[in-house]
């Protein structure tokens, strides 16, 4: 298993990791991630160089993406959408892609990555949004599952308010996909 940088001739597989790794029943009631991956390309918040794909042999089986995003005034990164192929998954390939983009962040400069997410986040050192009064919407389910790393630790308790992710992550009524 290798980890590389998205190109658009992974496009297909991507989409087809992300939908294996998503998929269920109701999935038309709630949010398509595998053809978001597509939306992303267009946006203004995508980064070619922080966009990754896991590959077995020549296979996509892993995707994952940081885009531009802001809270308060600082700039900073989104994480996702992240997904490992059903058949894959609990191999250690999430995390693979998980530290190869916390890795290519720091390098980078960015100061902070945030993502909506649970529990899986914590082994790489994401805490919950709530101590530092980060939100995304009114929703409080929503903002419960803010999850925050920071790269620059002196930012801590520098930066809160609302979370704003790249224009791909909003509907025409700027409501939050
Ligand atoms: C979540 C996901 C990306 C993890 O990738 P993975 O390659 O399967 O996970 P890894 O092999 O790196 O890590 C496995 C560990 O993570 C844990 N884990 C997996 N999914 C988890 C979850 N949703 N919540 C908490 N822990 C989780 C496993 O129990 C395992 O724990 P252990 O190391 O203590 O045994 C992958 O399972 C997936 O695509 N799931 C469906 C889509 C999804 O939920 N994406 C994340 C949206 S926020």
């Amino acid at each position: 298993m290798e980890i590389k940088t998205f190109e658009r001739s992974y496009l297909q597989g991507a989409k087809d990791a992300l939908k294996s790794a998503f998929y269920h029943e109701n999935s038309d009631a709630f949010f398509n991630e595998w053809e978001f991956a597509q939306l992303l390309l267009g946006s203004d918040g995508y980064i070619p160089e922080l966009c990754l794909v896991a590959l077995d042999e020549k296979k996509v089986v892993g995707y994952n993406a940081l885009t531009e995003a802001r809270i308060g005034g600082c700039s900073g990164l989104a994480l996702g959408p992240l997904g490992v192929r059903k058949e894959y998954q609990n191999t250690g390939i999430g995390s693979a892609l998980v530290k190869e983009c916390i890795k290519r962040a720091e390098k980078a400069g960015f100061p902070w990555i945030v993502l909506l997410g649970g529990n899986y986040y914590s082994r790489f050192g994401f805490e919950s949004g709530k101590p530092y009064g980060i939100t995304v919407s009114e929703n409080e389910f929503e903002n419960e599952h803010i999850r925050i790393l920071f790269l620059d630790e002196a930012l801590k308790y520098k930066i809160s308010g609302r979370l704003v992710y790249c224009d791909a992550f909003y509907d025409s009524d700027g409501k939050l996909l």
